[in-house]
């Protein structure tokens, strides 16, 4: 099991137990983190499962693909750490791994 922690909007913090090869966005919606609406399923194609990867993770995550860069055009305030949370998916190398969920999705 591989650790990820959640930051909600209002702090709450979601500390989770998730398996290698899932995203990021199906452990929030499979725990009901407010704020990850996830509206196309994880294709990449909606933007409403924004997160900002926190700045100690932001190197090792890395940047996003094109495809995810222009789908971030339409979140909501978006910053150098915002990721689509449907396109980062847990492995051991991301142990640990905190994001934090935005004021609001597109
Ligand atoms: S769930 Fe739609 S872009 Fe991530």
């Amino acid at each position: 099991m591989t650790k990820l922690t959640i930051v909600a909007f209002d702090g709450t913090r979601h500390d989770l137990d998730v398996q290698n090869g899932s995203t990021v966005m199906e452990n929030a919606v499979r725990n009901s983190v407010p704020g990850i609406e996830a509206e196309c399923g994880g294709a990449c194609a909606c933007a409403t499962c924004h997160v900002y990867v926190d700045e100690a993770w932001s190197a090792a995550v890395g940047a996003p693909e094109a495809m995810e860069e222009d789908m971030l055009d339409f979140a909501y305030d978006v910053k150098p750490t915002s990721r689509l949370s449907c396109q980062i998916k847990m492995s051991d190398a991301f142990d640990g791994l905190v994001v934090h969920v935005p004021e609001r999705q597109a």
